[in-house]
């Protein structure tokens, strides 16, 4: 495959940006499609962490384009501090005239408006995303192509007249445009050099043969379309998404790899039907560390496999592989358990309904496997690992009509184990 995009199968943190971050290597092009600085992909090379939050995975490597196309929202402030953090100095970036960009008073809305609704809270990760893609909808956002052109400071005044009225009737500060501009021009000075129009440059690359990872962020039950709506991010991360998000045609994208965490977590608010309840097992995802987002400084809930979740991420992004990580954090478990379906007013069903309230009253039906105890971080191959966990792998590939092409057993790039080359 030349073109293949790298999605989270339910509700993000699956370990995408390590995936992508592998197969990045090579690939000649790296996008991002969808979401902004909401996202975090860490890296870990060599005993080094790499945050991104904006810039794709695809960074760490010198040789790579990387790309933000037009259905990202882009915050100035966060991508200019990104790219001075940056070591590679040689960065090989492309930004799309036609995305659109975050700016503070989208940040600002936004907490005003979690803050105003009490139980109902999304939990948001506050960083003006959903207000920017609703300026989209609405159609007074602000453009990469206007915020980096001559006409800047009279389209902002503009905007700012508009959520100045809103910052009115939300009881906040209002916004001070010349303030804004003062800032904002200095990152738009710095990130004018890097935009273009992506999905020209994308399709000639594809046409020429080149190679392109696209990079999803978030997972398929946070898209907007998809997922557990209101408990939703304000984009589609799905593989149908990237065509219209990156300007390319349907039949461009060659396959989807689903990331899929050996078990489910979820940051956030919002009905997840495997939520585990043990405190003890609890305390054992607890131990590892891996659930504990610094960002928020809480750890993400836990659940187990949801194969419910695997089937319908998988009908409506499409994918075509599987990717299973963090499969080293089971270890020590005596059981592990897998959702096959879930019971709904006593029938079993197996789709994801759409109502919020219906899902949130889903219980899961299980399929128990027993556990390994062995430490699984050195393993290699498929053949070195514990039997239970080679038949746990098997499970989940049988229940999800999925190949599992990639597995993990740690954050490093060795621990990242390859069985089928598809890219
Ligand atoms: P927003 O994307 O900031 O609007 O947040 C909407 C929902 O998506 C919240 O529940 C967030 O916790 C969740 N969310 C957004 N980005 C990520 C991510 O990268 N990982 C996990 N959850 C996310």
């Amino acid at each position: 495959m030349k073109t293949i995009v790298i999605i989270g199968t339910a509700w993000g943190d699956e370990g995408k940006g390590k995936i992508t971050d592998f197969l990045a290597a090579k690939a000649d092009v790296v996008a991002r499609f969808q979401g902004g600085n909401n996202a975090g992909h860490t890296v870990i090379i060599d005993g080094k962490s790499y945050l991104f939050e904006l810039l794709p995975s695809g960074v760490l490597h010198p040789k790579t384009v990387n790309l933000l196309t037009q259905g990202m929202v882009i915050d100035p402030q966060g991508l200019v501090k990104e790219i001075d953090k940056l070591e590679n100095k040689n960065l090989k970036l492309y930004i799309s005239n036609r995305a659109h960009v975050v700016m503070p008073y989208h940040r600002a809305i936004e907490s005003a408006n979690e803050s105003k609704k009490g139980s109902d809270k999304l939990l948001t990760t506050k960083k003006g995303i959903g207000p920017t893609y609703s300026d989209k909808a609405k159609r007074i956002g602000l453009r990469m192509e206007s915020f980096v052109g001559p006409n800047f400071k009279t389209e902002l005044k503009k905007i700012i007249e508009l959520k100045n009225s809103e910052a009115r009737q939300l009881k906040i500060a209002e916004f001070d445009a010349d303030k804004i501009y003062q800032e904002y021009q200095e990152y738009a000075k710095k990130l004018k050099k890097y935009v273009i129009d992506t999905s020209s440059y994308l399709n000639e690359v594809i046409k020429s043969g080149k190679k392109v990872l696209f990079e999803g962020a978030q997972g398929v039950m946070l898209c907007v379309e998809n997922g557990t709506y209101p408990f939703v991010t304000s984009s589609s991360p799905t593989a149908a998404a990237v065509p219209l998000y990156a300007g390319i045609a349907p039949w461009f994208l060659d396959g989807a790899i689903g990331v899929a965490k050996a078990y489910t977590s979820r940051e956030g608010a919002g009905p997840m039907p495997t939520l585990i309840d043990n405190p003890k097992i609890i305390e054992h995802f607890h131990q590892t560390k891996v659930e504990y987002e610094p960002r928020t400084k809480t750890y993400r809930r836990v659940g187990w496999f949801d194969s419910v979740i695997i089937k319908h991420a998988k009908r409506v992004s499409g994918l075509s592989h599987l990717a299973v990580t963090v499969l080293d954090v089971l270890s020590g478990l005596d059981e592990i358990k897998i959702a096959t379906s879930y019971q709904l007013n006593g029938e079993n069903i197996d789709f994801i309904p759409a109502d919020i309230k219906t899902y949130q009253k889903v219980t899961a039906n299980y399929l128990t496997l027993p556990g390994w105890k062995e430490d699984i971080s050195k393993v290699r191959t498929f053949d070195e690992l514990p039997l239970n966990a080679q038949n746990y792998l098997r499970k989940i590939e049988e229940l999800s009509g999925l190949e599992i092409v990639v597995f993990s057993v740690g954050p490093q790039r060795d621990q990242t184990i390859v069985l089928k080359e598809i890219f």
